[in-house]
């Protein structure tokens, strides 16, 4: 994780230090072959969220899970181009699948994701002990593939689509603590960021029917979840039209919809596009109580000619506006970012500019990250990566230095206030304390009360904070 830098993140919807978890379920469904698969995912929350409905394809299969691969006939790695180093790690974990062959011939790798869509065919030649090469819309071609593998040929399916949203497959919940879950509403993206890899491994976006998406969230809603997360690459320019056309549905109506599900569960979405969040999305957000009040709005760089460069369509002033909507709709809303330093030609003062934004914003949480070229992208076959490693480096510190203090100045404004809080679990260090998120999204850690359990919302008074999170109390 070197490059990934995470400063007063607690959110679960865009966390890639979740990267590399086993996904385990209880094996109990289907199982009339009983072979067993184990799936493991990296990269960002739509990852996460495909491997639910690959499990769900696998297990009508008559295939169980496990959560050891040394026991697995399949060995699935659902994987992401994003960043050169998240690819070595699919690489290296790939040495380690490897090995299971020489005890075990006839099990089977798979290569699903991201990676499978950049790579293709070529994938087979440079990792020899690969068998399946699968794009994220091809996983309904799964049982076919696994055939194929299962009669010794290579099997690829790495055809994107323009319709397929996996909008009637019920995933299975993978890892799940039963009170949080991914949504995907949308997949795809048509921006054409220059430094971004994303529209040429997930195609063309394409939104999924609002009726099934509510359908999930009353089918989630029913099974006791108090949180649903809606995924999209650019959640804002979801637009979704029944075939008679008598039906259309933007992404604040979206979000009505299911925030009218159930109050009592929780409502959260990423990740927002500065040129496309609406103020009737924020009049939206500030309608519902459910509708938690925290925007991911990438800002990527503070500087407005690097910002065109990048072909994010939006400069400084732009963001700073959307930035200053938020606060006057919705006063508390917390806000985060993904910065890149270090893209092509960077200058000092231009990285200032992101220095300066930072700062003027004040962000709850961020994800910060050097530059690193992608194959393919129109930065790549336009611009020099000419900013030295080094001062990539530099900068990265510096980034992460200023976002330290605002993520620490936001927490100290919740002192002395008191948060409501869905309670997610036990704190990892000690069992005595729970741990829970506010509306904000800031994890706060307060003592167990045994008339509450994982799950439940409890007023919290915080009381301080360390340098991530909130320490409290619950009180009646
Ligand atoms: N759709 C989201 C971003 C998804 S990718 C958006 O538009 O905001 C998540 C983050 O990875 C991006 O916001 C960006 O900060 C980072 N990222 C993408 N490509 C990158 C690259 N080539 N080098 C470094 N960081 C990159
Ligand atoms: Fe990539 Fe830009 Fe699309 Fe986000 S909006 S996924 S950064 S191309
Ligand atoms: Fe990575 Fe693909 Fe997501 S490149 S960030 S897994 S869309």
């Amino acid at each position: 994780m070197e490059e990934l830098l995470k400063t007063g993140i607690t959110l679960k919807d865009h966390d890639e230090s979740r990267q590399g978890e086993a996904l385990m379920l209880d094996g109990k469904q289907g199982n009339t072959k009983g072979r067993k698969l184990y799936i493991e995912s990296y990269g960002c929350a739509m990852n996460f969220s495909d491997s639910e409905i690959v499990a769900s394809v696998m297990i009508d299969m008559g295939f169980e899970t496990t959560a050891n691969y040394k026991e697995a006939d399949v060995i699935f790695i659902n994987t992401c181009s994003i960043r050169e180093n998240a690819e070595q790690r699919v690489r290296n974990r790939l040495r380690e699948f490897g090995a299971i062959k020489k005890t075990k011939k006839d099990a089977v790798i798979g290569v699903l994701g991201c990676m499978a869509e950049r790579l293709k065919a070529k994938f087979l030649e440079e990792e020899k002990l690969v068998d399946l090469v699968v794009g994220p819309d091809a996983y309904r071609d799964l049982p076919s593939l696994i055939n194929q593998a299962d009669e010794g040929a290579k099997a690829v399916n790495v055809l994107l689509s323009r319709e397929e949203t996996y909008a009637d497959i019920s995933p299975i919940r993978l890892n799940s603590n039963g009170i949080s879950a991914f949504i995907s509403i949308m997949r795809g993206c048509d921006n054409m960021c220059s430094f971004c890899v994303v529209p040429f491994t997930r195609g063309r976006e394409r939104s999924r029917d609002a009726h099934s998406i509510v359908q999930e969230a009353k089918e989630l809603s029913q099974a006791g979840y108090r949180e649903v997360t809606l995924l999209g690459q650019n959640v804002d320019s979801y637009k979704w039209a029944s075939e008679d056309g008598s039906q259309s549905v933007n992404f604040a109506q979206l979000l009505a919809m299911v925030a009218e599900v159930d109050p009592q569960m929780r409502v959260r979405f990423s990740t927002s596009h500065p040129k496309d969040i609406t103020d009737e999305v924020l009049h939206t957000m500030a309608k519902y109580h459910n509708i938690c009040k925290y925007i991911h709005l990438p800002v990527q760089s503070g500087n407005s000619r690097i910002l065109e460069k990048m072909n994010r369509t939006y400069d400084r002033e732009w963001y700073l506006e959307r930035v200053d909507a938020i606060r006057g709709i919705l006063p508390n809303c917390a806000i985060s970012t993904d910065v890149i330093v270090g893209f092509c030609s960077e200058t000092e003062e231009e990285h200032h500019d992101t220095l300066s934004i930072m700062k003027l914003v004040g962000y709850d949480f961020a994800y910060m990250f050097k530059y690193s070229e992608r194959p393919g992208t129109l930065a790549a076959k336009r611009f020099e990566d000419d900013v030295p490693e080094e001062v990539k480096s530099r900068r990265l510190d510096e980034v992460i230095a200023q976002q330290q203090a605002s993520a620490h100045q936001q927490l100290q404004k919740q002192i002395g206030k008191v948060q409501e809080v869905l309670i997610d679990g036990y704190s990892k260090k000690s069992k005595h304390d729970f741990s829970g998120r506010n509306d904000q999204n800031a994890t706060v850690i307060f003592p167990v009360d045994e008339r509450f359990q994982p799950g439940n919302y409890v007023k919290v008074l915080a009381e301080s904070c360390t340098k991530a999170t909130l320490i409290g109390k619950i009180i009646d």
